[in-house]
Parts: C-alpha cells; sequence; structure tokens
C-alpha cells in the first residue's frame, strides 16, 4: 500500500513518544492521506503542526479505531488494556509501544533489524509491540552478535534517562534542578526519590525476588524476541538525565570469544554505530546518540573468561527505542501482502 492512500492515527499524540513519532514520520517524509491524532480528553480541541497543516486532536474514544487504517499508539499500559482490545480495534492494526501486550503469545514484538520477519504474516490480533526501550538497545547490538557466537548470558546495568518516564519525567529533573539551586528544597511526584543530582537504582514495582519490572521486561524480551534459551540479568537504574539511556553488559557466549571478531560483526550491525577508540578518548556517549536513529556501541573489551566480553551501549530511548522502532515497523507492515486498508 502506498502511504498516500492510507488513514494512520498516532494515539498518545502529545506525549513525548507520540510527539517524536510525528517528527520522525515527517523527516521520513511519510505524508497519508490524512493523520489523525488522539490522546485524552485533557488534550482535546488542542492542535499539533504535521508537514505545515493544522491537525486538531481528539480524545481517544472506541469511534477512533473506525477512521484508521493503522495506528501507533503510545499512550500508556492502562490505555491499551482498556482501547486496544480485538473487539474495538476490529482490524485496524496496531503498533504498541507500551507494555500491556509485549508478552501475549498472539502479539509479534519487534525490532525490525533483528526480528523484522515476524511481520511476514499478518499479527493474529492485529496488534503489533514494540519492546522495550533498554530492550531494544541491548538487542540491536546482541542480535547480531548472537547469530556468530551464540550469546547464553548478559548481565546488564542500565543508566536510564528521565524521559523514560514521559513528560512528566521531564518536568520533575527540570523543576528539581532549578528549585534546588534556588531554594535547597524539592517536590517529588514522579520519581520515588529526589532524581536531581541523584541516582536511583529502582525502576518499577519490584518482585518476591527484589527484581524490579524493567529488569524483568529485558529477561522476558530478550527470551521472546532473540532466544528463549537467554539469560538476562540486570540491574536498572534512573540517572537525572534527559535523553539517551546507556548500558553496561557482559556478555557470555557458547562460542569463544575473538574481540576483533565482536568488533567486525558490530561495525556490519544494521542501525549500529562502532564508537571504540578509549585510548584517544574515543566511545560513545549520550550526547552521541541524542536524535540519532543508531544505537551506539564501544568499550568493546574482553570478558571475565575466554567466552565472554564487555560492551557499552547508548542509545536515544524516545527515538530507537520508542518511536523510530514504530515507525519502522508500520513501514514494514504497510508493504506487506497480507495488510489491506479498512477505511481507505
Ligand atoms: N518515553 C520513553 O522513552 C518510552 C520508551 C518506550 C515506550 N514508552 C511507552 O510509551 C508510552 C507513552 O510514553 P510517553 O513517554 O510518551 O508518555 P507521556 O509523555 O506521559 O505521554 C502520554 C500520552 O498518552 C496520552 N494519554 C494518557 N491517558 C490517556 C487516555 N486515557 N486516553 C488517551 N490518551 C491518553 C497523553 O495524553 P494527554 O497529553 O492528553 O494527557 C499523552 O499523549 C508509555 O506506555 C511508555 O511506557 C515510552
Amino acid at each position: 500500500m502506498n502511504i498516500e492512500d492510507l488513514h494512520i492515527g498516532i494515539i498518545g499524540a502529545t506525549g513525548v513518544v507520540g510527539q517524536q513519532v510525528m517528527e520522525i514520520m515527517e523527516s521520513r517524509g511519510l505524508l497519508p492521506k490524512q493523520l489523525h491524532l488522539a490522546a485524552s480528553k485533557h488534550s482535546a480541541g488542542e492542535t499539533r503542526t504535521y508537514m505545515g497543516k493544522d491537525i486538531e486532536v481528539e480524545e481517544l474514544t472506541k469511534d477512533f479505531f473506525g477512521q484508521v487504517d493503522i495506528a501507533i499508539a503510545s499512550a500508556g499500559s492502562k490505555v491499551s488494556e482498556k482501547f486496544l482490545t480485538p473487539e474495538l480495534i476490529h482490524h485496524t492494526v496496531i503498533i504498541d509501544n507500551c507494555s500491556f501486550y509485549r508478552m501475549d503469545k498472539d502479539v509479534p514484538l519487534v525490532i525490525p533489524e533483528v526480528n523484522g520477519f515476524e511481520l511476514d504474516r499478518a499479527p493474529a490480533k492485529s496488534i503489533i509491540a514494540n519492546p522495550n526501550c533498554t530492550t531494544i538497545g541491548m538487542l540491536m547490538a546482541l542480535g547480531p552478535i548472537h547469530q556468530q557466537l551464540i550469546v547464553q548470558q548478559v548481565v546488564c546495568s542500565s543508566y536510564q534517562s528521565v524521559s523514560g518516564a514521559g513528560q512528566k519525567g521531564i518536568e520533575e529533573l527540570s523543576s528539581q534542578v532549578q528549585s534546588m539551586f534556588q531554594t535547597g528544597d524539592y517536590r517529588h511526584h514522579v520519581f520515588d526519590h529526589r532524581i536531581a543530582f541523584n541516582c536511583l537504582p529502582v525502576i518499577g514495582a519490584l518482585d518476591e525476588d527484589g527484581f524490579s519490572d524493567e529488569e524483568r521486561k529485558m529477561d522476558r524480551e530478550t527470551k521472546k524476541i532473540l532466544d528463549d534459551s537467554i539469560a538476562v540479568t540486570s540491574t536498572c537504574v534512573r540517572v537525572p538525565t534527559f535523553i539517551g539511556h546507556g548500558m553496561s553488559l557482559h556478555v557470555k557466549c557458547e562460542e569463544e570469544v575473538d574481540i576483533n571478531e565482536v568488533r567486525e560483526i558490530l561495525s556490519n550491525a544494521p542501525g549500529v554505530k562502532l564508537i571504540d577508540a578509549p585510548e584517544q578518548n574515543v566511545y560513545p556517549i549520550l550526547t552521541d546518540c541524542q536524535g540519532q536513529d543508531d544505537v551506539y556501541v564501544g568499550r568493546v573489551r574482553p570478558g571475565l573468561d575466554a567466552h565472554s566480553f564487555h560492551l557499552w551501549v547508548v542509545s536515544d530511548n524516545v527515538r530507537k527505542g520508542a518511536a523510530l522502532n514504530a515507525v519502522q515497523i508500520l513501514e514494514h507492515v504497510i508493504t506487506q501482502p497480507w495488510f489491506g486498508p479498512m477505511v481507505s
């Protein structure tokens, strides 16, 4: 299908991810027949500009799905649970950025560069899930390595920016930094503790074994996307940066690791940029990845034994970690023989 023939929806259009989806679609020249924007009732009636045209934001209701052939949803898991049911969406294809459907066996969980083949057949529930932003960054690097060296175990420590908690996360860090300087005082609503000038070693609810939601997602989603036999254990940390997530990985493989082979694989991996000359102070930093499509990797070095290596990964969590990945899925889907417009 040509994009010009389609009605495309963006659910959560006023949020950090929704706005980035619009920006990326615009920069890729994607001009649908009509773009429909939805958010909560608080934003209904506001406008957002797309390719020079003002579009009114509507409140998301079940009627929204009758107007669109395909939609990218980034409005939180509660919205996914309530609205993205097969009965309400009928056959509209939904690409969902939230965690609600990610582990559903009838919902493909897709990073196009890693398991884009999952899009070759129609999704059973008409829903395709976008993985968690840290999982995407990690698997962009580990997917191609797994093909050659068979990854068995990963130990990950993440350094995650406040935009991972949406617009309100960005606002909380901003206002705390200002008020700490002005009055030495601060308020917190979004994060459990002060995030300004701090690091918080829990992201999401803890389970009975003491692992957070975010940490469990990395393991479960890796198994679903790459290989059920890979074990991932993580410590996910919120840090006072605005955009971009960093990750330190210790990776153990079935094959013996030749570190030059790892570098070679990474330098040829789609969507990955290897920046690795630490003796010249060259390694990926957050400001490299902000606003960029690629995932940046560096500090490639031997691990604890002959089968292991270390890696440092940074990626733009709002972009490749959410919006870009969803737009790439949309671009794939509309070229599939199984995809047919509902509205147009
Ligand atoms: N930020 C990231 O790095 C990232 C990465 C991967 C996945 N995600 C996921 O993407 C989703 C959105 O994240 P975000 O960072 O964009 O959050 P956000 O900035 O808080 O935006 C949330 C969006 O959802 C809308 N919304 C809230 N309640 C709604 C309702 N009842 N009906 C319709 N729309 C509603 C909001 O509309 P109003 O403006 O009207 O309130 C807003 O457009 C979350 O599920 C998040 O987990 C985020």
